[in-house]
């Protein structure tokens, strides 16, 4: 039987880029095994921001999206990091079978290294974030996931996880399995409104629940060129097409390009673009203001999901701390 595990860091409200990139096709994948993680990578979060209600926040709406857009939270495992302590415990015995080098050479930690100048290369650089390979390796082996479904930014992570592991059971016997990545490379990343990549910092991005009249007004701020309705219109690099490629089927999608090939004006193409985002998104949306409204039921779901999380966590980590010579000294 297979293990399916996949953490998200709660420092941020869902876009549409969450929900094609990691949302919708996590929960197709899911449906294929039989046991399946999902967990809110919250103290991953403190390591990114150190904004106490934005973690705070983004909690309740990242686990209220993911339920809303249907996760089976009877079957799965749905819990937060922070809520099984042998996570932390893990974390650190994995710290001591990790060579600094290792964690010297990740894209995270050098890319803000390389930001700084070289008279202070650790400038505003936390330990947390030099250490969280280590922690997102023990989110992953404490449960023994053998794939990893993340985008293409955290495969280094996941070599990390595998090079952990096997440091490990080198050291104190085979006790880890090596998880494989699942990366979608078939589902392209759903660019921004302005063409670079979706994400908060650049404000280019749709949030995923946002009102009808919102959504709306961001589809309309997709950057096209200035060819007028008649004109023909080319599908390639037009990021307007990259959105309907997200939501639609490939069969329908010949219409679309057709659509535009024809000389449909943006507006148009616009107006269809919104229709079908909204058709999708309108039942979902609606699950999500109730589950915003009832947080109660929120922290009642996660709470069933860790207990059963910690049943695991908890028979794990006692294999663990007896290999590592951590038991009863009369055991
Ligand atoms: N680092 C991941 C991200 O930013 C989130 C994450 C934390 C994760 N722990 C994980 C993903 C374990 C997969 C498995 O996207």
């Amino acid at each position: 039987m297979s293990i399916l595990l996949t953490g998200i860091t709660t420092s941020g409200t869902p876009h549409i880029g969450n929900y094609i990139g990691a949302i919708k096709p996590s929960i197709e994948k899911s449906k294929n095994f039989e046991d399946n993680y999902l967990f809110l990578a919250d103290y991953h979060s403190l390591i990114k921001n150190q904004d106490s209600n934005l973690t705070f926040k983004s909690s309740l709406e990242i686990a209220a999206a993911w339920i809303a857009c249907g996760i089976d939270v009877k079957k799965i495992n749905f819990y937060r990091q922070s809520n099984i302590p042998q996570i932390l415990e893990l974390n650190w015995i994995l710290n001591a079978v990790t060579p600094k080098g290792l964690l010297n050479r990740a894209h995270a930690y050098k890319a803000a290294v390389d930001l700084n100048d070289n008279s202070d290369p650790d400038k505003g650089i936390n330990a947390g974030l030099f250490n969280y390979p280590v922690l997102m390796a023990a989110d992953i082996l404490l449960f023994d996931a053998d794939f990893v479904p993340v985008g293409s930014d955290q495969k280094q992570h996941i070599e990390m996880t595998r090079d952990i592991a096997g440091r490990f059971n080198n050291t104190y016997g085979k006790t880890f399995i090596l998880p494989e990545p699942i990366i979608s490379e078939e589902i392209p990343l759903l660019p921004g409104l302005d063409g670079r990549k979706m994400s908060k910092s650049y404000n280019n991005f749709i949030k995923l629940f946002s009102t009808e009249k919102e959504l709306q007004k961001s589809i309309n701020q997709i950057v096209t060129d200035s060819l007028l309705p008649g004109e023909r219109k080319e599908t390639k690099d037009s990021i307007l097409f990259q959105y309907f490629n997200a939501f639609i089927d490939n069969n329908k999608l010949e219409d679309i390009k057709n659509l535009f090939e024809e000389g449909a004006g943006w507006g148009d193409l616009k107006k269809m673009l919104y229709e079908i985002i909204n058709k999708e998104l309108s039942p979902l949306r609606e699950k999500y203001e109730d589950l915003m409204k009832n947080p109660n039921l929120v922290e009642e779901i996660l709470m069933d999901g860790e207990k059963k999380a910690i049943i695991k966590a908890e028979k794990k980590i006692k294999e663990i701390r007896e290999k590592v010579g951590i038991k009863p000294l009369n055991g």
